[in-house]
C-alpha cells in the first residue's frame, strides 16, 4: 500500500464493534498497536511501533485539538474527542478517541488510547467544526481547485 494524493477523498469506515487500541511512551511514540489499528490505518503493526503517533496526523485536524489533548493529559485527565486520521495510502478515517495516562505505583509511565467508530452525521458536523476552527485560528487552510488538463500536465 503506497501513498497516493488521489486517495485524499476516500474514507475508510471503522466497523461497528471494532476498537482501535494503542499505547505510547510519554513523548507519543507508539509502543503497542492492535491488529484493528493496523487494518484501518493501512500500516503493519511493525511499521507503527516506534513511530510518533503524529504519523497519522491529517492536515484537516486543527492544531488546537492536539494542544488541548496534551494539556488535558499533562493535567492528569482523560481526553475525549473526534479525530480525523490519515491512512498510509493517503485516505482517511474518523474515530472517537479516549486518551489517558497509564499509572504504575502512582507514577505516570505511558499513555493509552481506545478509538471507536463515529456516526456519519457526526463526521459531517465535526469536519465543518474543524474547518471553522482552522479559519478562526489562522491555521493551515484546505483549498480545492479545478484546473484545465493542460495546466495539470505542466505540474507533473
Ligand atoms: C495515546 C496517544 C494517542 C494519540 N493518537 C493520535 C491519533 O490517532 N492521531 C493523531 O493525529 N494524533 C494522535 N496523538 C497525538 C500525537 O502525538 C500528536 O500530538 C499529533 O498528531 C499532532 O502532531 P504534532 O504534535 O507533531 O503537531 C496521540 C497521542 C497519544 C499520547
Amino acid at each position: 500500500m503506497t501513498y497516493n494524493d488521489s486517495n485524499f477523498l476516500i474514507e475508510t469506515i471503522v466497523p461497528e464493534g471494532e476498537v482501535i487500541i494503542s499505547r505510547t511512551d510519554l513523548k507519543g511514540v507508539i509502543t503497542y498497536a492492535n491488529e484493528t489499528f493496523a487494518d484501518i490505518s493501512g500500516y503493519s503493526v511493525d511499521e507503527l511501533i516506534g513511530k510518533s503517533h503524529n504519523i497519522l496526523r491529517h492536515p484537516d485536524m486543527p492544531r488546537a485539538a492536539f494542544e488541548h489533548m496534551w494539556q488535558t493529559l499533562k493535567s492528569g485527565k482523560m481526553w475525549q474527542g473526534y479525530v480525523k486520521n490519515m491512512r498510509k495510502d493517503g485516505g482517511y478515517y474518523w474515530v472517537f478517541a479516549e486518551v489517558s495516562g497509564v499509572y504504575k505505583d502512582d507514577e505516570l509511565v505511558e499513555y493509552k488510547s481506545m478509538r471507536t467508530p463515529v456516526p456519519k452525521e457526526t463526521v459531517t458536523k465535526m469536519q465543518r467544526k474543524y474547518d471553522e476552527m482552522k479559519l478562526k485560528n489562522k491555521d493551515m487552510i484546505r483549498v480545492v481547485k479545478y484546473i484545465p488538463f493542460e495546466e495539470y500536465v505542466e505540474l507533473q
